[in-house]
């Protein structure tokens, strides 16, 4: 899909080393039963900025993949390198957002905030205002003091991601982080993500099995194949975008996205006849 190039942030897309780069990616689990092959001859990079929704069937490899981003588990061939350097581990660089937030269900909001600063030993003076700073960006400003377990799974979820941005990674990585959520929560969500986005310009890399929420959130949609999971589709695409900066409320209903929808959901359920 061609999109108008325009803008600064498309030109800083062109001109900018990648800020993630895999090559030649196959990851094997060795389980008692022999070897499962989850990914194979997985290629791409990401730049900074772009807003990756990834899409597949379920069991192909996409959280998977994102743990080899994350630096939970190492590649068995292949490379993914952050910024040229090869991903070794975890570290703060990297803010992971899960479907089910691990978070500490009896500290309040602000303490599971603050736990990221605390943990770099940032100065009580320095990362308090920060805390406040998140708080309000994730609309949890009232619930500051509310510990976990008080909190609906909306709440819980801008926790979580209040909590990863504290730490300013260079990338949001986030596995199906709304599955859970009811279709309003789960709607307000994008939302906020979508705003998030484009506010800090950050890198998100995104998991979901819904076909229309990585149209309406991504500046870019990666479809893996069945698994052992190729990439098999990557395409550019500006829904999110207009919703943002034309303020389209509808984009959902336009011919274009009828037809990019089609198109992904018809390639998504070829991979289950393969
Ligand atoms: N720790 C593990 N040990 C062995 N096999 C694993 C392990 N984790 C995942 N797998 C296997 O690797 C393949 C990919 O799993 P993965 O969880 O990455 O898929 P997914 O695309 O995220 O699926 P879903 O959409 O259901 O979340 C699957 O066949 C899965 O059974
Ligand atoms: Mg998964």
């Amino acid at each position: 899909m061609s999109e108008t190039k325009n803008t600064w942030k498309d030109k800083l897309y062109e001109t900018d080393n990648p800020l993630i780069e895999v090559e030649e990616l196959d990851l094997d689990y060795q389980t008692a039963k022999g070897c499962v092959n989850a990914l194979s001859h997985i290629n791409f990079s990401i730049h900074r900025g772009e807003f990756i929704t990834v899409l597949g069937p379920s069991g192909c490899g996409k959280s998977t993949l994102l743990k080899i981003l994350a630096g939970f588990i190492k590649p068995t061939k292949g490379s993914a390198k952050l910024e040229g350097k090869q991903i070794k581990g975890t570290d703060w660089s990297r803010g992971v957002v899960f479907q089910n937030p691990p978070l500490y269900e009896w500290f309040s909001v602000r303490q599971n905030i603050a736990f990221g600063p605390k943990m770099r030993k940032i100065a009580k003076e320095e990362y308090e205002p920060k805390v406040e700073e998140y708080l309000q960006k994730v609309g949890l400003t009232e619930f500051g003091e509310k510990k976990i377990y008080e909190l609906s799974g909306g709440m819980k979820q801008r926790v979580s991601i209040a909590r990863a941005l504290i730490n300013k990674p260079e990338i949001l990585l986030m596995d199906e982080p709304f599955g859970a959520l009811d279709a309003f929560t789960r709607e307000n969500m994008q939302e906020l993500i979508r705003k998030i986005w484009w506010q800090s310009g950050k890198t998100i890399f995104f998991i979901t099995h819904d076909v229309e929420e990585a149209l309406l959130l991504g500046s870019r949609v990666l479809v893996l194949s069945r698994h052992p999971g190729e990439i098999v589709d990557d395409i550019q695409v500006n829904f999110s975008r207009k919703i943002v900066e034309e303020g389209i409320s509808d984009i959902q209903f336009s011919e274009k996205f009828y037809h990019t929808r089609e198109r992904l959901l018809k390639l998504i359920h070829a991979q289950y006849d393969r």
